[in-house]
């Protein structure tokens, strides 16, 4: 049985598709920088996948690289990790990053998770950090499926709840009565693709030994800006960037009379737990 739940996409196929990469073209110079949450993340998957030194990785909608590095690191000299991003803009950057830090060993290219452009059974391992609710399904885990080798290994996150930090980030968005277009830009009004979904997607498309583990970690934002800063680099940062000067005001108020909820002794803290999914390729 194929999984009922919606992707992120909604309207159309090529329309929700249009809205993720203008999306992520926009975040992509700051992307992830308020927090360490996607590097903490991409590492648990990493290790999650067992990647092994010498092997050959494709790290999908690699985004600035946080799967992307700790795969490199892993797979050392004797391997290979190539990022795959439907944003050239994400691309770029991250392909700087690489050039400055003179990782040699992985490389960027733009495209597409639906329709990879490798032959099959090219890779030992595929890692997707919180993508693959972005993508068409089941046609991205079929594809994932082709350019695996007899044995390799599947390995996503994705969120445990539908949002990636605070769960009443939402209600301060509707407090504020946000014009319907922007709040679906910013993709969060569908339930976004979850372990178990994903993981009967793998089983259908004749993935086996599927297992989903959990990874969480705490993350500590020093005062309600370095809060606003982490929001504004992650996907809701696209529709803040839209709000007037009152409207953003109104935002902040909303997040910091909540934020005193999860007052510690360091800050502000957000325990954030996600799910790492684990497929094998007969
Ligand atoms: C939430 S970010 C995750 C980036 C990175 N993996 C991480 O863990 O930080 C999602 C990324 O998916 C990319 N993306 C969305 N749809 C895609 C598709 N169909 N093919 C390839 N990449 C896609 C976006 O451009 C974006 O960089």
């Amino acid at each position: 049985m194929m999984s009922d739940e919606p992707v992120v996409a909604v309207g159309d196929k090529a329309d929700a598709k249009a809205r993720v990469l203008s999306m992520f073209t926009e975040m992509a110079p700051t992307y992830g920088a308020g927090a360490d949450l996607f590097d903490v993340f991409g590492r648990a998957l990493v290790d999650a996948a067992a990647i092994q030194p010498g092997e050959l990785v494709l790290d999908l909608a690699c985004g600035r690289g946080a799967c992307l590095r700790p795969a490199s690191q892993a797979v050392g000299v004797g391997g290979h990790v190539v990022g795959l991003d439907l944003s050239p803009r994400m691309v770029e950057l991250t392909a700087d990053e690489l050039r400055r830090d003179e990782v040699a060993n992985a490389e960027v290219r733009v495209g597409d998770a639906e329709h990879l452009d490798f032959a099959d059974e090219s890779f030992d391992v595929l890692t997707c950090g919180f993508g693959v609710f972005f993508f068409p399904q089941p046609a991205a885990s079929i594809e994932a499926r082709r350019v695996l080798r007899a044995g390799g290994r599947f390995a996503a996150s994705t969120f445990t709840d539908t949002l990636l930090d605070y769960p009443w980030l939402p209600e301060v968005i509707e407090e504020i009565g946000l014009p319907n277009e922007m709040r679906t830009r910013s993709g969060q009004t569908a339930p976004l693709l979850k372990a178990d979904g994903l993981s009967q997607i793998l089983s259908d498309v004749g993935f086996e030994r599927v297992a989903i583990t959990s990874s969480e970690h705490r993350f500590v934002f020093p005062d309600v800006d370095g809060y606003l800063l982490w929001v504004r680099s992650h996907a809701f940062g696209a529709l803040l960037s839209r709000l007037s000067e009152r409207d953003l005001r109104r935002f902040r108020d909303g997040c910091e009379r909540r934020l005193r909820d999860h007052e510690a002794a360091d800050g502000y803290e957000l325990v954030k737990r996600v799910h790492l999914t684990v497929a094998h390729c007969p």
